[in-house]
């Protein structure tokens, strides 16, 4: 019996059992430089659950921490609120090691692990209540946040709310409540997480966070499935972002992307920059080459303006470009205004087929694309510092409107 793992106590009945990936530096394609954890919990009920499960090579270490506290044997029922296999990828494993009466999971979560692992799971309908006996499950569907399949589930006298993905982030950490770390690393990491990970999702949040306000649901715990939980006031925080998130308005801030290829583009990007700053936004300036493109989204969460640059290369723009503002499309940022710029040898398409690509985006164009031949001159960064004052002054216009 492995009893080098321990449970750690949420609630009189409610421990938390899940693992720590302090290795894990990518996510799907989010980079994830401070590690994550896969948290499952375990309701000491009449009826013993476990809620979700963990990725399948930390099945030991889930099953350690609940030996911690229970013969795993003795678990009655399992609740998948997410069926996606970061929770439920050592799904299949612990029915067969722990035999549960039941597994349960929502009307689309019963499909996807049929769908993924072949298992035929009972479905428990939004709304519905199970009886564990001396407590009480409660379940809310919330499809697309961030799977058709997700879903909350609900303690009413322990006042716990799991919350699979939603109001998580990925933090590997030895602390298991939010109180207990950093609260400028809680604000970014959740930040980087709802840009990566909710914020296409944006409307069915927003729906979700009202229908839990009409509820009137009583939290003393909140358990997302990814980094620490949050309790007492803090939950008012993690929800006051979420609405943040939601409402996506956008700051006087200008995000600047670009790469180079003999320095020539860096160059207009430094002048643009200067140009930027002496309206009063606050700018962000990422050489693509050396930023993740989760970086880059969350860099965006909260633009106003994005400037994208890129030499010519072949006839068009440099493929790190392709991969940051391809993966930036898919997640749908809102509200931007925008502009692109890049040197050239003799063709010059990039800065057009870029400023197509942010049309695609839903980004209001507020100039014509900037091209400079080969290497610019002093009048060229001076045209440069221009284009950027201006892009400046179109923000602090946007941003006023928003008001
Ligand atoms: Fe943490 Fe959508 O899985």
């Amino acid at each position: 019996m492995n009893t080098a793992f321990k449970a750690v106590k949420i609630t009189e009945k409610v421990y938390w059992v899940g693992a720590i990936d302090w290795a894990i530096r990518d996510f799907h394609g989010y980079s994830t430089p401070r590690g994550s954890t896969y948290n499952a919990y375990l309701i000491l009920a009449d009826k013993i659950t476990l809620v979700d499960t963990v990725k399948r090579p930390f099945m030991d270490e889930l099953l350690a921490r609940v030996s911690s506290v229970i013969d795993p044997s003795k678990i009655d029922y399992i609740v998948s609120n997410h069926s996606e296999m970061d929770h439920s990828g050592s799904l299949v494993e612990v029915i067969d090691k722990v035999s549960p009466e039941k597994v349960f999971a929502s009307k689309m979560g019963t499909k996807a692990l049929f769908q993924h692992f072949g298992l035929v799971v009972d479905e428990v309908a939004n709304g519905a209540e199970l009886d564990l006996g001396n407590l009480t499950l409660k379940f809310l569907e919330t499809r697309m946040i961030h799977w058709p399949d997700s879903m909350f589930t609900y303690i009413p006298e322990e006042k716990v709310l799991f919350s699979q993905d939603a109001f998580g982030m990925h933090l590997a950490s030895a602390e298991r409540f939010a109180d207990e770390l950093s609260p400028d690393i809680l604000r970014r990491e959740s930040d980087k997480y709802y840009a990566n990970i909710v914020l296409p999702y944006s409307p069915m949040v927003k729906k979700t966070l009202e229908k839990v306000a009409d509820m009137n649901l009583e939290i003393g715990h909140l358990c997302p499935d990814h980094g620490p939980i949050w309790r007492g006031k803090d939950i008012g925080e993690i929800i006051g972002w979420y609405s943040e998130y939601v409402a996506q308005k956008p700051r006087r801030k200008a995000v600047v992307l670009y790469d180079t290829m003999w320095g020539s583009t860096e160059k207009m990007a430094r002048a643009i920059t200067d140009g930027l700053s002496e309206t009063g936004a606050d700018v962000k300036v990422l050489d693509v080459r050396a930023s993740s493109r989760s970086e880059v989204i969350t860099e965006l969460l909260f633009a106003g303006a994005v400037i994208v640059g890129s030499p010519t290369l072949n006839q068009t723009f440099f493929p790190t470009l392709a991969d940051v503002l391809n993966y930036s499309k898919g997640l749908k940022p809102h509200n931007l205004i925008g502009a692109t710029f890049g040197s050239y040898g003799w063709s010059g398409e990039a800065a057009g087929q870029l400023q197509s690509i942010l049309e695609d985006m839903g980004v209001k164009i507020v100039s014509e694309p900037l091209k400079i031949n080969y290497v610019p001159t002093a009048e060229a960064l001076t045209e440069c510092r221009e284009f950027g004052l201006k892009i400046g002054n179109e923000l602090k216009k946007a941003v006023e409107n928003e008001r």
